[in-house]
């Protein structure tokens, strides 16, 4: 069987296609950190403000200096609304909703989750940039959506 040319250029170029995808998959994976967060916790919304996991929300540092934050993305607030986290360490993020579907996405970086009534969004990140960071709801999540949105203050470490 005689293999034209035209039909080289076009496997050798869907193999290229193929080669290219897969390795933004891995640099994106790899490089970035980007991944969807795959932690599934769930919690019953309607009992959220008395639940002991979400009673005092805020940033709390553990003894092995790494950075929890308990938050609340509501309509349409996160509560607390503006967060202070060292730079350089690893901080998780755990977010619930007491009532609809909302989004917390932390601008330029890799922080974007879905956050849903009666689960827990987990999401563990280090930043290495000092600065203000602006944090989104991006579910369409009612009439306050657009206003739905808070602050990120990573301090440089000391
Ligand atoms: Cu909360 Cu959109």
């Amino acid at each position: 069987m005689k293999v034209y040319l035209y039909e080289k250029i076009w496997m050798w170029g869907s193999a290229l296609l193929i080669v290219a995808f897969l390795g933004s998959l891995l640099a994106t994976t790899f490089g970035l950190g980007i991944r969807p967060p795959s932690h599934v916790e769930t919690i019953d919304p309607k009992a959220v403000r008395t639940d002991p996991r979400f009673a005092a929300s805020g940033v709390t540092v553990r003894p092995d200096g790494s950075v929890r934050v308990v938050a609340l993305a509501q309509i349409w607030a996160f509560v607390p609304n503006e967060i202070r986290v060292p730079a350089g360490r690893p901080v998780t993020f755990r977010v619930t909703s007491p009532d609809v579907l909302h989004g917390f996405q932390i601008v330029g970086t890799n922080v974007n989750a879905m956050v849903a009534p009666g689960y827990v969004s987990q999401v563990t990140t280090t930043f290495h940039r000092p600065g203000e960071y602006l944090i989104v709801c991006n579910e369409y999540c009612g009439l306050g959506h657009h206003v739905m949105a808070g602050k990120l203050i990573v301090e440089a470490a000391p």
